[in-house]
């Protein structure tokens, strides 16, 4: 018998990733479909996980898994796992931030141009033959300089949204729980969030996804918005209430919205929200590039072996899950 650790793959990995992790432990690959039952009793001797957002780790999960001494996802998100319970149970959750920010503030500001230029619609137009026909075009778009853009949640993705939408020529407001940016942030107006959602042309979430923040944008948020305005969600569904963003599309109390998450992922089949004509809607896919997505599983990596080798890993959620480990 190995008396190397156990670690337990759950999401694909590349050959040399893979053999980075079997230089050091008995890996144990699972497809991320596994079921709950046997998944939970595979973890009885594991000391390391390699996760990502689709297998959600809660109470139960950490009682399965008594060796457990790492979590590690390929996200920067990790709303799926009860931080919490992770920490009470001696267990350090490493996530993937910085490597995926320059891929989301990208995505962001192509849903942008695209809601302010029609592409989608002008795309369509070509397509289905409209042009062909010399049938009238969709409705002109609009100039992005001089419009302003609210970003709730100032942290590393906030921020590259804001810089490359001034580099557009647009003005940034910001607001988050706190009111003094880092010290690098870029220069931009801090606005408490009722000021930003009244004052902005579009609004973009780039905030964790917590009991805290759960629909903080729901009927009386919309309401403050202007009827000309979008929301762009980039970050996690469960921030907006989706009834109520719909409600809110269909009354045309906002102009539209571009969503890359939704609240239910994949949605429902009848989710009226993702066939509303002013809404664009897209498969999670901010962090969607091979660049990217391999940066993130290098990360993942390096955080389990740090932590099975005994080390501080480079990006720890509740670092202080280690505190009393020799
Ligand atoms: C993240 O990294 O959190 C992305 O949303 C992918 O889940």
């Amino acid at each position: 018998m190995s008396d190397k650790p156990v670690v337990c793959v759950l999401v694909p990995l590349e050959d040399d990733l893979l053999a980075q992790i079997q230089a050091k432990c008995e890996v144990r690959v699972l497809p991320y479909t596994t079921p709950r039952p046997e998944l939970l009793t595979a973890l009885g001797d594991v000391e390391g996980v390699l996760v990502s957002p689709r297998i959600p780790a809660d109470a139960a999960f950490f009682d399965a898994a008594p060796k457990l001494r790492v979590l590690s996802t390929h996200s920067v998100g990790y709303d799926p796992f009860d931080i919490p319970s992770a920490t009470e149970h001696g267990v350090v959750v490493c996530n993937t931030p910085g490597v995926l920010t320059a891929a989301v503030a990208n995505l962001t500001m192509a849903l942008i141009l695209n809601l302010t230029l029609h592409l989608r619609d002008n795309e369509a137009f070509v397509r289905s033959g409209g042009w062909a026909r010399r049938e009238p075009a969709p409705p002109l778009g609009h100039d992005i300089q001089g419009r302003t853009l609210g970003v709730i949640g100032f942290g590393r993705i906030g921020q590259e949204v804001t810089q490359r939408m001034q580099a557009l020529g647009v003005k940034t407001l910001w607001y988050d729980v706190f009111d003094t940016p880092h010290p690098d942030a870029p220069e931009s107006t801090y606005r408490p969030l009722d000021d930003l959602l009244a004052e902005s042309d579009f609004v973009s979430m780039h905030t964790n996804l917590d009991a805290t923040s759960r629909h903080m944008i729901g009927s009386d948020q919309l309401a403050r918005m202007k009827s000309t305005a979008y929301l762009i969600n980039t970050a996690r569904g469960g921030l907006v209430d989706q009834v109520a963003l719909t409600a809110a599309l269909r009354d045309g109390q906002i102009a539209g919205a571009a969503l890359d998450v939704l609240e239910s992922e994949p949605p429902l089949e009848d989710d009226p929200v993702y066939t509303l004509p002013n809404v664009i809607c897209f498969p999670h896919i901010g962090t969607a590039t091979e660049e990217t997505r391999r940066l993130m599983r290098e990360l993942a990596v390096r955080n389990l072996l740090a932590v099975m080798a005994g080390e501080m890993p480079p990006t720890p959620v509740n670092p202080e899950a280690l505190d009393g480990r020799p």
